[in-house]
């Protein structure tokens, strides 16, 4: 695949690896050596090259400092146990930027592109893969306006960069997430679906007033009633009650999560009844005072499946069993990182080779 592309490759003089520590890793601070480039002028991309991780150069008038025309991805390789490299699903993560870039009227990235990229990063950079357990690599592609102009049009030039950084768990622990009420993180018609810059940056305030009020998340909410539940800032969100698993459908408002998909495919393949749908908050509120709220879990790559501990709703928070009695989140998590790190054998199609 890098054949077809001509990729111009420019390594660092001398390696940071030797100064990561692997067993202390905070997710998103430690960055790998290099990063794929392309350029995007004159109606199309050119300019390909894995070059150092370095600053960029941006004048005070870009674009994207001012409104924000940027989509991004996250997806990840594994280590396996015989050294080799797994990536999980980046032909989705490479359809899915492309949905993005479409609604926020940037270019498409050419499927091939974007793997050729990936496949030259992961070649030049193999070693930055962590083979310690419940450690990859995390990939962050992403495209962004790059011309110089304050007027509101769309930018002519993108830059489209992959960088990759070594991490361990997103969250440490089970989160307590509180059911926003007040905000809303997307509406119909909106950006909500994208995996755009801006509604990442629109989440944070009312997510730091819940995170003052002793909450990691928010489970948001429709813009309009505010009664069924959407997805949380970094996941999608799934919930087994009375042996059901139950998550809200994707449309306009919701990222179309992979890692999501991942678990649903998994759970109708194990005979699993699903409900994917509009999810009530108020049905989920008396699951857990009923007892019968039996999982609640966020999906996502950065997150993979991460337990939720408490629901605050109201000023009320409810409890939910423990982790270890979680029968299908422990189930799905564990069969996603056998196959991830290659202990499972791959029927799905998802793992790509690197
Ligand atoms: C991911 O899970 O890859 C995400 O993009 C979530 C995040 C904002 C860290």
């Amino acid at each position: 695949m890098t054949d077809t592309f001509e990729i111009k490759v420019n390594k660092v003089a001398e390696s940071r690896l030797p100064s990561v520590n692997f067993d202390n890793m905070v997710f998103g601070t430690v960055y790998s050596d290099h990063m794929f480039v392309a350029d995007y002028t004159d109606g199309e991309w050119k300019d390909f090259r894995v070059e150092p991780y370095a600053p960029l150069s941006l004048l005070p008038g870009s674009a994207i400092l001012h409104y924000g025309q940027s989509v991004f991805e996250g997806l990840k390789a594994y280590r396996t146990a015989e050294g080799d490299i797994q990536v999980f699903r980046p032909d989705a993560n490479a359809k899915r930027l492309n949905v993005s870039a479409e609604r926020m009227c940037m270019p498409d990235v050419p499927e091939e592109l974007f793997m050729a990229g990936l496949e030259k990063l992961m070649e030049v950079d193999k070693d930055w893969v962590p083979n310690k357990p419940e450690t990859s690599l995390y990939i962050r592609p992403f495209v962004f306006a790059m011309d110089e102009y304050i007027g509101i049009r769309p930018s002519a030039n993108y830059r489209f960069i992959i960088f990759t950084c070594p991490v361990g768990a997103y969250y440490s622990e089970p989160v307590r997430v509180k059911i926003e009420t007040e905000y809303t993180r997307a509406c119909p018609g909106g950006t909500g679906f994208a995996k755009a810059a801006g509604n990442y940056a629109g989440s944070l305030y009312p997510a730091k007033k819940a995170q003052e009020q002793g909450y990691q998340q928010l489970i948001w909410t429709d813009a309009v009633t505010h009664e069924y539940v959407e997805e949380s800032g970094t996941m999608n969100l799934m919930f087994v009650i009375d042996g059901k698993l139950m998550t809200a459908s994707t449309g306009d408002t919701i990222l179309d999560g992979i890692t999501r998909n991942s678990v649903l495919a998994l759970a109708k393949e194990w005979g699993m009844e699903i409900v994917e749908g509009k999810i009530a908050i108020k049905d989920i509120i008396k699951a857990a005072e009923e007892g019968r709220l039996q999982e609640a879990f966020g999906t996502g790559t950065a997150a993979t499946i991460a337990q939720i501990a408490t629901i605050g709703y109201e000023g009320k928070d409810y409890d939910l069993p423990a982790v270890a009695e979680r029968e299908f989140s422990n189930k799905v998590l564990k069969t996603l990182d056998d196959i991830k790190y290659g202990r499972q054998e791959d029927n799905h199609g998802w793992i790509r080779r690197m």
